[in-house]
């Protein structure tokens, strides 16, 4: 069976986020905070995550649904072994009418240089790699372990070698941590093959302890820049894009901003989210996800599973960020889901 869906509010399924492990050798301050992640933490055991086969069985059933672009996910992707695999299993996806799909993947970049041929020769496209500082210290302060910014940058470079590309770079901006840096950024990957997107501190999960005064704006975001690097607005690359689009009047490239706090993008979103151990999940804000895996491993047959996708996006009216900003001002604990799932489970 294959068709296109559509939500209650009318958005199609065009991205499916695969989270294919809970963990992460970073405790980024805004993600996986020390206190909460530390060695008493219960993260998901092996028996519980969704196989390979599982991840490609589903997969696919989605991509009948309408999704072109697969992004995988995690916690850190890198460290689930032999992620190659599982890269070659979706490069062999085609869309109904023929296409191959954005297959792609989100990564702190530790473990980059050594795996990026591995992972261009299994079929992945292109990465996105996290980078919230230059400096080593505000780095540290950052993702809270010592590994030096020069690490990231040779995966980066390595990426690129191999044609790992475009790459983008994800830098979170939290105010009074790494904020200083942002025309530092915006320098060093300017007339770079890089694009740099600064992103808006979310209050996503429950253990950031998130406030609404440790956001800075993407609209200072952008003055600051502008101030020294003149800068245009540019369109989006599609509907739905999670970031806003700007070059550089002298032609040094382009920057985005994703702005989910300030302005909200949920009007068009159209990605679903597979999280490590197979629930379904259609907002990265929902309380709770839908299972699918105990019908992978109930015998269902495809036809089954691939109704019961379509009737949770049929039914989806997810929109908190918006919900958020129209109640404005006020604390994530105001709003409706109070038990928000962590993004090192579900997949940024
Ligand atoms: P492209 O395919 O390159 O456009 O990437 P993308 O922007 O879809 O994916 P990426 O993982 O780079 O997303 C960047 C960041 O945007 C994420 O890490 C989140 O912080 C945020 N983000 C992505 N999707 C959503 C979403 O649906 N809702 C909200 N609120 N934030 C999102
Ligand atoms: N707010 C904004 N972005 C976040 N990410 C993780 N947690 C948050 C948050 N609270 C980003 C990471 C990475 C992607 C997976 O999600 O920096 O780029
Ligand atoms: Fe790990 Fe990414 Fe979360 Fe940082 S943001 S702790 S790198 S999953
Ligand atoms: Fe989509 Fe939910 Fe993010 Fe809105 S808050 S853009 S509905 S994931």
């Amino acid at each position: 069976p294959s068709g296109f869906l559509a939500d209650a509010l009318m958005r199609p399924l065009h991205d499916l986020r695969i989270s294919v492990t809970d963990r992460c050798n970073f405790r980024c301050v805004y993600c996986m905070p020390k206190e909460v992640f530390d060695k008493d933490y219960n993260f998901l055991p092996h028996s519980s995550l969704l196989s390979f086969e599982e991840i490609a069985r589903l997969a696919k059933l989605f991509v009948a649904h309408g999704v072109e672009k697969i992004r995988l996910t995690g916690g850190e992707p890198l460290l689930r072994k032999h992620l190659e695999r599982l890269i070659g299993m979706l490069h062999e996806l085609r869309t109904p009418d023929g296409r191959e799909l954005d297959l792609t993947l989100t990564t702190n970049g530790t473990l980059l240089a050594q795996k990026a041929q591995a992972l261009k020769n299994a079929g992945l496209k292109r990465v996105t790699v996290s980078l919230d500082a230059l400096d080593d210290a505000n780095f540290k302060r950052m993702n809270d372990v010592d590994v030096p910014v020069s690490q990231i940058l040779h995966g980066l470079d390595v990426a690129h070698k191999v044609g790992l590309g475009p790459i983008k770079i994800n830098m979170v901006v939290k105010k009074g941590v790494n904020d200083h840096e942002i025309l530092a950024m915006a320098r060093h990957f300017k007339d770079s093959p890089f694009t740099l997107r600064f992103i808006e501190y979310m209050d996503v999960g429950s253990s950031n302890g998130w406030r609404m005064d440790e956001v800075v704006p993407s609209s200072e975001v952008i003055r600051r820049i502008h101030a020294e690097l003149p800068l245009e607005a540019i369109d989006a690359n599609y509907t739905g894009e999670t970031a806003q689009r700007w070059r550089y009047r002298d032609g040094g490239g382009e920057i985005g901003v994703i702005s989910s706090v300030t302005q909200a993008f949920c009007q068009d979103c159209s990605r679903a989210r597979l999280s490590t151990e197979g629930k379904i999940y259609t907002c990265l804000f929902a309380g709770e996800g839908h299972d699918l895996r105990g019908l992978l491993r109930g015998e269902r047959s495809d036809a089954e599973i691939s109704s019961t996708i379509a009737a949770i996006w049929g039914r989806r009216s997810d929109r908190y960020s918006e919900l958020r900003s129209e109640q404005k001002g006020s604390s994530p604990t105001s709003m409706p889901q109070v038990r928000k799932v962590e993004m090192s489970y579900i997949g940024g």
